[in-house]
């Protein structure tokens, strides 16, 4: 029994090797040159014919006898509820196709809704040699975002947790993760700090666009992401513009090549040489880290400035000695880990905000109307905009629900259950992986009219505050909900405020693609001409 398991384990080993990767890479468009390709695939073939017939005749007993236990326990009244009803699909490979191609289609949630019509909203699935239960369902994810008692634990694909080591901030449980998830999200919430960041991001936006204007094309999805990467460095340590900056940009885009790539460390690899940038990231911000240090020290009783005082003075005052022996390790560590959650989400929502505005010309005329009126008014009165202005410009905002609606840049999150967990009636059992899948609620007919359309005007008529609504959670929920969501919502508010009262754009024709992230196929590209906007544009009735 042992040496087949052993056996299965060297199989699937190379089975994921040689057939999932390739996929993914070729799906994502990264898989190195055409001649490698081939090679690759003659060796992999030969593998994997063995690796087929040994793993399906193997994986037929494991159903089996698994189907068998269940049922017995089921008899027997000693599982409380039903494992979701479903199909584990081929072999091996069970539905991963089917949920590949999907995630590659102009309409990823397909694969979902086809199976939540044959089983219900929760329904179990096999992915990538997986099994999976995957939820559709509001308040099931409700449930496993909440993770009362450490039921759930985040699951990700291995090239993630070998680049962020096992006590990232996006790794971690229990009590760790609770503390260090409230002091950064109070530091985010802070006055001090929205007073600041409101200053540091009109003046990135403001210059950004600037620049935009001296161009014949502009590739949204690139500049924004060089605007919203400076931002959140300055929130993160406090760094300018600057030849500090470049360098920093220039290890973090090769550091974060590697979060999904095969997860072979040796030199050569793909993680390999992302795990060499992530050592001289952690250098260039230790420097930081330690000039720092000093000055920390002298002004204990002023407020925070960056994310970099916040840790630093936890540390000199925290609970663990093992932050305390290794504060410089830990303190930048955990500012390397912050800077992948934002990196891509922000650029994301920002491009795509632009894309649906310039399908939406009736939307872009209310957004400016609102945006003219707010700048007039500060203009005459000669104050400057502050945190809440941003916030209570309420049609911006519901461009911004609407845009994070429909683009779900993260469009589920993945957890491992650490024991059985019934809810509503579904069981999942310890060790399978279930998928909280946002994007399936999100595009729910039932619960958001024609979910297609692109359309602000329904968070007025959605009672109550998108931000306490179960159905909308573009940002999670829970203990992990996003620490960034004001911040995210007042940056997209600023660049979309200064974007429309002083400029027009025209949008060439692009397409959104979901898989393996959300993104613009072409980079959204835009010409861009500034005006000198005295009236408004007339609004059409909605
Ligand atoms: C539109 C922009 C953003 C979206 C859609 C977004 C979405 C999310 C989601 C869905 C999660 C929960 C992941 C989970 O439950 O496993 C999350 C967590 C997180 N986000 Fe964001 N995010 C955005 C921007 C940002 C920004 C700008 C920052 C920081 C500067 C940030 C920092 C974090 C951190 C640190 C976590 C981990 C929290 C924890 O596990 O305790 N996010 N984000």
């Amino acid at each position: 029994m042992c040496n087949s398991f052993m056996c299965f384990g060297v199989v699937s080993f190379f089975w994921c090797v040689f057939m999932y990767f390739p996929i993914i890479q070729v799906f994502s468009g990264n898989l190195f040159g055409p001649s490698y390709f081939m090679d690759y695939w003659v060796v992999g073939f030969l593998v994997l014919t063995a690796g087929i017939i040994l793993r399906s005749r193997l994986w037929i007993r494991l159903t089996k006898w698994k189907t068998r236990d269940e049922d017995e326990e089921q008899e027997k009244g000693t599982k409380k509820g039903m494992i979701p009803k479903g199909s584990l699909g081929w072999p091996v490979i069970g539905e991963t196709l089917a949920f590949i191609a999907c995630g590659y289609s102009s309409r990823p949630v397909t694969f979902m809704d086809k199976r939540k019509s044959l089983y219900g909203k929760v329904f179990k699935t096999n992915i990538i040699g997986t099994p999976i239960i995957i939820s559709t369902d509001a308040e099931v994810n409700k449930v496993v975002l909440q993770n009362h008692g450490n039921t759930f634990v985040p699951a990700y694909p291995k090239s993630i947790t070998e680049l962020l080591g096992e006590n990232s901030i996006l790794s971690i449980n229990g009590p760790h993760q609770k503390r260090l998830h409230t002091i950064i999200g109070a530091f985010f919430r802070s006055p001090h700090l929205k007073e600041r960041i409101t200053r540091d991001i009109e003046a990135s936006v403001g210059l950004t666009l600037d620049s935009w204007a001296q161009l014949p094309v502009v590739h949204v999805q690139d500049e924004i992401k060089k605007m919203t990467f400076e931002i959140l460095v300055k929130l993160l340590m406090s760094i300018s513009r600057g030849e500090d900056l470049e360098i920093l940009k220039l290890e973090f885009e090769e550091f974060i090549k590697g979060l999904i790539c095969i997860p072979i460390n040796f030199p050569g690899t793909r993680l390999y040489k992302s795990l060499k940038a992530k050592e001289r990231l952690i250098k260039i911000v230790k420097k930081v880290v330690k000039e720092r240090q000093v000055a920390t020290a002298e002004r204990k009783n002023s407020p925070a400035n960056d994310a970099v005082d916040v840790l630093l003075r936890d540390v000199s005052d925290g609970a663990s000695s093992d932050k305390q022996s290794q504060p410089l390790d830990f303190v930048s560590g955990k500012i390397v880990e912050m800077m992948i959650p934002g990196e891509e989400t922000m650029p994301t929502a920002m491009t795509l905000a632009v894309k649906f505005l310039s399908d939406n010309p009736v939307a872009l005329a209310k957004l400016v109307e609102e945006n003219m009126d707010v700048k007039r008014r500060k203009l005459e009165s000669g104050e400057e905009y502050n945190w809440s202005d941003y916030m209570s410009l309420s049609f911006t905002q519901n461009v911004i629900n609407e845009t994070l609606r429909m683009a779900n840049i993260i469009n589920g999150v993945w957890r491992k259950a650490l024991k059985d967990v019934e809810i509503k009636g579904y069981l999942i059992p310890k060790g399978w992986c279930v998928l909280a899948s946002f994007i399936s609620v999100h595009m729910d007919e039932d619960i958001y009219e024609n979910p297609y359309q692109f359309d602000p005007w329904r968070w007025d008529r959605i009672n109550g505050s998108a931000n306490s609504n179960v159905c909308f959670t573009p940002f999670g929920g829970g203990q992990r909900l996003c620490p960034g969501l004001e911040l995210s919502k007042l940056e997209i508010a600023i660049f979309l405020h200064q974007l429309v009262t002083r400029y027009s754009w025209t949008a060439e024709e692009d397409k959104i693609v979901s898989f393996p992230t959300v993104k613009m196929k072409r980079r959204l590209p835009i010409r861009v001409a500034p005006v000198e906007r005295t009236s408004h544009i007339p609004v059409e009735d909605h």
